[in-house]
């Protein structure tokens, strides 16, 4: 028993579905969810499966004898192989033409941490920085991999795949049929690519039979790496990629809020890229969630609220790499392709290191979720050995521990707090003109909200003040990207960035697997309205502006909490 991943009755299921869409091409199912409102949203999970979570809970073994969850606890657990499908297009009802599932095991073990020794620790380097041996040795180890036989689960098309499977809504949820298995826009975005990375690494290190081989990281959130690293450009060279935007090469620095409008002025990008990064890494992101993302346990449709990097820079540079030429902005700009550009990897190593760093940072704040649906939720993954192996969130939080760390390098984001442009004690005058906005709201233009600041509750003193923006209904086949500012003064924020008004954005990486899904961000206010010096006032005025894809963009509301 304790080797099965699921003891659950809903294998049969799984396979009655996945033959039913091979029969009629149809997919299962398909929940209403879109339908709910924005309260609904937040409450997931839903009620009416508190039943059926009892019943998995009776049976008994699902999370090992010594570990009982709560009863309202289902975390995510990893997905059976055998329920993988090609997938089917959810808007055209169409089967995907890509197969992105794993090589089949049903012989999984629980994957403990080797106990790694000081002088073993693996050290990723920042990519620009690194010399020619380092280059020569990555080069030779993802040569090895692109060599290995298709299907080798560690060869790099099926390491590519594995991203796919994950991200391509492939897998059913283990426990609802219901809904699809997506690791984004979520809380689970940061530990799931963790493994990843780690056993790509593992894999590439034992290929050149060094055991501590690491890979190198992007560093584009320093101006001396903003630019795609050298190594990568070689034509030739097994870590180059043809499928990039050809106007993006070096030395053009990276947009890390990119979308199809922006202009590549490098006085623009480079503070802008600052600016951006200290949004993302202290300003927006008191709380955990903020950064991490949203809640998503058994039950929860895909995409419940993407965290402050996920949304931000990460998602920029996908959409900034993918080339223009290919249909779907293959390959780093779509999710079913972007694994397959070896830069993948080191933009997702800087991902990481941005991680680890916000742990650093928080002093005595807390670095995690202590939530048991997010500590106990699993993975699959096959290791260095082709051995099938379940990993767990809660060994992820430490790097160190995992065996590898980061070159240390300078954050010269930390002290870009950026300066108000039109601080005043009042509210915009703008704000006098603006009507009454009636959502859900399509953002094919700019819109403007005047939004009411609730009291604060006494003793509650320091909890964070949010602008929530929710009900982000979007097609996850389009780039989309939208920015909010508060009390701005401009018809229509232009491309400067490098200020206080400037809040947020929101934007996707775009899918194959193309579906509605609602979502939801939250921005910190409390160090901005501070800047704006309007702490007192009791209306803010959000100004929405859509920047890539607004026509496919609807708001389903905007309000301020705390917490
Ligand atoms: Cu799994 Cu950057 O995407």
């Amino acid at each position: 028993m304790a080797s099965l991943p699921l003891p659950l009755p809903t294998i049969p299921s799984h396979s009655h579905l996945s033959l039913r869409r091979k029969l009629t091409g149809k997919p299962p199912h398909i929940p209403s969810r879109l339908t709910c409102n924005a309260e609904n949203i937040e409450k997931t999970p839903q009620h009416p499966k508190l039943d059926r979570r009892n019943l998995l809970l009776n049976i008994g073994g699902l999370y090992g004898a010594t570990n009982l969850m709560p009863a309202s606890a289902t975390p995510i657990s990893s997905p059976d192989l055998s329920t993988c499908s090609q997938g089917t297009n959810l808007n055209t009802q169409q089967p995907l033409d890509v197969n992105c599932c794993p090589p089949f095991s049903d012989k999984i073990i629980d994957y403990k941490l080797p106990h790694t020794h000081h002088h073993h620790r693996r050290l990723r380097p920042a990519a620009h920085l690194v010399d020619k041996a380092y280059i020569a040795k990555y080069e030779k180890a993802i040569a090895l991999m692109k060599a290995l036989p298709d299907d080798d689960p560690r060869s790099f098309m099926q390491q590519a795949n594995v991203h796919c499977a994950y991200c391509n809504l492939t897998y059913d949820q283990p426990g609802d049929e219901s809904e699809k298995l997506q690791i984004h826009n979520c809380w689970h975005f940061f530990p799931w690519h963790r493994w990843y990375l780690y056993f790509y690494e593992r894999i590439l290190g034992k290929l050149i039979d060094d055991p501590t081989f690491a890979i190198p990281f992007w560093n584009w959130d320093n101006p001396d790496g903003m630019a795609i690293p050298a190594m990568f450009v070689k034509e030739n060279s097994p870590l180059y990629d043809e499928r990039r935007d050809q106007t993006h090469l070096p030395p053009t620095p990276a947009d890390l809020l990119f979308s199809s409008t922006s202009k590549t002025d490098p006085n623009i990008i480079i503070p802008t890229n600052l600016t951006e990064m200290y949004g993302e890494m202290v300003r927006n992101v008191s709380n955990v969630e903020d950064f991490y993302g949203a809640k998503y346990v058994v039950g929860t449709a895909p995409d419940p609220g993407p965290g402050s990097v996920e949304r931000g820079s990460h998602t920029a540079l996908h959409a900034w790499v993918g080339d223009p030429r290919s249909p779907a902005g293959e390959d780093m700009g779509n999710f079913y392709s972007t694994a397959r550009d070896p830069i993948f990897y080191s933009h997702h190593a800087n991902v990481d290191r941005l991680w680890s760093v916000w742990r650093g940072l928080r002093g005595h704040r807390p670095k995690e979720f202590e939530d048991k649906d997010w500590l106990e939720a699993s993975f699959v993954f096959y290791d260095e050995n082709a051995q099938l192996v379940r990993v767990k969130v809660k060994d992820t939080l430490e790097d160190k521990e995992m065996g590898f760390s980061y070159q240390k390098v300078d954050l010269p984001w930390l002290e870009k707090r950026p300066k108000a442009r039109w601080r005043r004690s009042k509210i915009a005058s703008k704000a006098v003109g603006v009507s009454n906005v009636v959502f859900p709201v399509k953002l094919d233009k700019v819109v403007r909200v005047l939004v009411e600041r609730p009291k604060r509750k006494k003793g509650k003193e320091e909890e964070e003040e949010l602008l929530v923006i929710e009900g982000i209904e979007v097609d996850t086949a389009k780039f989309v990207r939208f920015e909010v500012f508060v009390n701005d003064e401009d018809d229509e924020p232009g491309e400067v960035r490098e200020r206080a008004e400037y809040a947020g954005g929101y934007s996707q990486v775009p899918h194959k697997n193309s579906t509605k899904v609602r979502s939801k961000i939250r921005l910190g206010l409390r160090e901005l309205l501070e800047d704006l010096d309007v702490e007192d006032d009791d209306k803010i005025l959000v100004t929405l502006v859509p920047r890539a894809g607004g026509e496919d963009i609807t708001i389903g509301g905007v309000k301020i909490i705390y917490a």
